[in-house]
């Protein structure tokens, strides 16, 4: 894999870089900026070598339509504000667009184009798609570690068409996550939370031969607590998991690895609700599991206790409301306690999970914060990303 950093002669090169500025809005605003303070050191980089700069990048999933909502404005501007640079925000169908149209006004260093997933062929890897995309530029640059697991035009294919390269924050992951993996001390606990289920349960599975505890939380509990035969009313879950929980299961019996979830939860009539507690027998139609209970927490806290490595991605609740943040905010103190006392590991990661440390001032408590969420799982279980793989 080719670093960026090494090549020479970058002076007014076309750069076609490839960032993942997904970051949390709400109302238009962002709601947290540690995936676009991570990428800064690219652009200053790309800056100072006086090349030309063009950003792709996706925010949420539009799934190949046009959603004003998620465009990417309100991050053109922050990173604008932040390099203090002006940047176009390019609108213009990536189909029609040419070479010459990006940088017109010659004092244009750098130009976002508008949210890649706007356009279906992103997430089908289109190699059309992504030789028009090549056409705009010299070269192409992913620092895109967090959306490496996804075989996506401008994190995959477009490598087909153009001399590519790591870019710095890609590099600083991959090489944390690798010291992180051969060093690992066990026992080792890995905590799956979150709302992207899908994303996640097929991971597990090859994480049990790894690790001493998997602790499900988050969205994917609800899929597990309905299929040991509990109701879980209308809360969130994947369709037709029901089978890779099974192999789920019957992996555990060849290893020593310890699944836990939850044993109670807190439940709301609708995400503005006030919580309530719960035992898994007495979940009504109308509720929603929306964090875990206090029995859940205190064996979560007490695997964590025991544990030389903790490895986090994904929150374990709604923590959007501070009513059922209370689950996630105690695993991350518990963490931290631990962390200060220098008696464990830990790394988390995952733009939902950094967003919450963020919000108790805690992100400098952990050995390791990853930007990726399911990059990270992925790499933990052994695969080779595609995007790493393209650029190798
Ligand atoms: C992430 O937030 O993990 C990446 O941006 C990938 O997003 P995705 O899960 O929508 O592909």
């Amino acid at each position: 894999m080719n670093n960026i950093k090494d090549q020479k002669n970058l002076n007014k090169k076309k750069v076609l870089l490839r960032l993942d500025l997904n970051v949390p809005l709400k109302n238009g605003l962002i709601t947290d900026e540690t995936r676009i303070n991570k990428i800064i050191p690219i652009i200053d980089f790309l800056i100072k070598e006086q090349s030309k700069i063009i950003i792709v990048s996706h925010v949420g999933r539009p799934k190949g339509k046009v959603i004003s909502d998620l465009s990417l404005e309100p991050i053109c501007e922050n990173v604008e504000k932040k390099i203090n640079k002006k940047i176009r925000l390019v609108k213009k169908d990536i189909f029609k667009l040419k070479k010459e149209d990006l940088f017109e006004d010659p004092s244009d260093q750098i130009v976002f184009l508008e949210n890649i997933r706007f356009y279906k062929e992103e997430e089908k890897n289109e190699a059309n798609f992504a030789q028009h995309l090549a056409k705009l530029a010299d070269l192409y640059v992913n620092d895109a570690f967090s959306c490496s697991h996804r075989a996506h035009a401008s994190v995959s294919k477009i490598t087909e068409f153009l001399p590519s390269f790591a870019g710095l924050q890609l590099e600083t992951e991959i090489s944390a996550l690798k010291k992180v993996t051969s060093e690992i001390k066990k026992p080792i606990t890995c905590i799956i939370g979150g709302s992207k289920i899908s994303t996640k349960i097929g991971i597990i599975k090859n994480l049990i031969s790894k690790f001493d505890n998997i602790v499900i939380v988050g969205g994917m509990a609800n899929n597990v607590i309905e299929y040991k035969g509990n109701q879980i009313g209308k809360s969130i879950k994947e369709e037709n998991c029901d089978a890779m929980i099974k192999e789920i299961f019957e992996t555990l019996k060849k290893y020593s690895c310890k699944i836990t979830f939850p044993e109670d939860v807190l439940i709301g009539k609708n995400l503005n609700d006030e919580p309530q507690i719960k035992e898994l027998n007495n979940i009504k139609d109308d509720d929603l599991i929306l964090d875990i209970g206090p029995k859940t927490l205190n064996k979560i806290k007490s695997i964590i206790d025991n544990s030389e490595t903790v490895l986090w991605n994904g929150p374990a609740g709604y923590f959007e409301n501070p009513n059922f943040a209370n689950g996630s905010y105690e695993i991350a103190k518990t963490i931290v306690k631990k962390n200060k006392n220098n008696s464990v590991f830990s790394v988390v990661g995952g733009g939902d999970t950094i967003a919450l440390i963020n919000k108790i001032n805690a992100i400098e408590n952990f050995n390791f914060v990853s930007t990726a969420g399911g990059a990270f799982l992925e790499y933990l279980e052994g695969k080779e990303l595609p995007g790493i793989k393209a650029l190798n």
